[in-house]
């Protein structure tokens, strides 16, 4: 579904003026995913059929909310002090520090971000986008002046080691922009939007535990399920058929998003999309028909960042100044739900910043500062 247009004549926009990332230092390979020997599976197998050579691990001490923390303090650094203070956080994540509360008002708290409103938003590996046309819809209807949206993940803490299909697929990471209100014509200027979702596909994505239908309390909701085991509390996916999902919706979400903006796709001199799998992502550039030199990303280095991989491939190419300031460009991510989105943008005019995770203070510092 594209997002409403704007009223005539209003050229008013969310500008991207900072952008920030944050990879944990852990550097695993495939050959080191292999060595474990528990999996049967090859480097061959993972390189051809993804694309992905290596992934960051966060590992036992560094949280989703670390990652974030770090992510959003680069993408506040990127912006400078002439843009306002952020007023509204928002945080894309399926891996939260904890179920209940949300993981945003603390990675605020931790910013010194005051009493800004913080949420959580789940949209899986569309996390990003559905969080940036938000940001966007926000920031135009006068809500907020400067919103944040973080992305941040820590999928090994929900993958199945021990699941070939899922096990080498997956990375730890952040990133982060900071937006304020422009006009169209600048770089970063976000210009249109697409997003949807299909919950008759939900369960080809899932963790199956957790929540209200498995809870992991062994509390009797007479539901009868019993206490999960090993399996239910992991994320597993039903790759072949995601995979064909991904490529109709990406696809079909980027034409849409094309059409409402008025780019033909072979105009498009930027296009990122979810770092899911390579084959995946050139078979929707090829069907969109954007030509090799304009697509960009990293998954050969980090893998499957879910909801982090858009704006982490976005700080990637820009710290590498791969495109000039104002370059169209086409976002798209697919993830579970099933949820899609897709965004046109001005290649942005900010200089990345990245940083290492941030270790949390102790609880008690927080319950100290907190006024009431
Ligand atoms: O991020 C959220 C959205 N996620 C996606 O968009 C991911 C979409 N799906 C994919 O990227 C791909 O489907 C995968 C990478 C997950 C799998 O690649 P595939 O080419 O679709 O493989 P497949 O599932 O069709 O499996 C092919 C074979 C199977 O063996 P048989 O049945 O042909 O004997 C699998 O058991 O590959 C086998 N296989 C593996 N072999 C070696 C599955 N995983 C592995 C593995 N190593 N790690």
């Amino acid at each position: 579904m594209t997002s409403p247009s704007s009223a005539p004549g209003d050229r008013a926009r969310a500008v991207i003026t900072g952008i920030g990332s944050c990879l944990p230092p852990l550097v695993v390979t495939n050959t080191q995913v292999i060595a474990r020997g528990d999996l049967d599976t090859t480097d061959e197998w993972i390189t051809g059929r993804t694309g992905i050579h290596r992934r960051r691990l966060a590992g036992p001490t560094i949280s989703t909310g670390d990652l974030a923390t770090a992510a959003a303090r680069a993408a506040i650094d990127s912006a400078g002090s002439a843009v306002p203070r952020p007023d509204l956080l928002l945080l894309a994540t399926t891996t939260p520090d904890r179920p209940c509360p949300a993981t945003a008002p603390e990675v605020a708290h931790r910013l010194g971000l005051g009493t800004v409103p913080a949420f959580d938003l789940a949209a899986v590996c569309s996390g990003f986008l559905y969080g940036l046309v938000t940001a966007s819809a926000l920031l135009r209807s006068g809500t907020c002046r400067a919103p944040l949206v973080v992305a941040a993940e820590k999928y090994s803490t929900i993958v199945d080691p021990f699941d070939r299909d899922t096990a080498p697929l997956f990375g730890d990471a952040a990133a982060a922009v900071a937006l304020r209100l422009g006009d169209a014509d600048e770089p970063g200027a976000v210009l249109e939007t697409d997003w949807g979702s299909d919950g008759g596909g939900s369960d080809l994505i899932t963790v199956a535990a957790g929540g209200s239908r498995l809870p992991t309390t062994g509390i009797d909701t007479g539901t009868g399920t019993g206490t999960p085991g090993h399996g239910d509390r992991c994320f597993r996916m039903r790759g072949r058929q995601v995979y064909a999902h991904a490529v109709r919706r990406m696809t079909s979400s980027s034409e849409a998003v094309l059409a409402t903006t008025g780019w033909r796709p072979e105009e498009v001199r930027a296009f990122i999309g979810h770092q899911a799998n390579q084959r995946i992502l050139d078979a929707v550039a090829d069907r969109l028909g954007v030509p090799p030199r304009h697509r960009l990303g990293n998954i050969r280095d980090v893998g499957n960042t879910a909801g982090a991989s858009v704006p982490l491939a976005l700080a990637d190419a820009a710290a590498r100044h791969a495109c000039a300031p104002g370059a169209r460009t086409l976002l798209t991510a697919f993830g579970g739900g099933l949820t899609w989105a897709s965004a046109t943008l001005l290649w942005p005019d900010a200089p990345v910043r990245t940083a290492a995770p941030e270790p949390r203070p102790p609880l008690h510092d927080h319950q100290e500062v907190s006024p009431p």
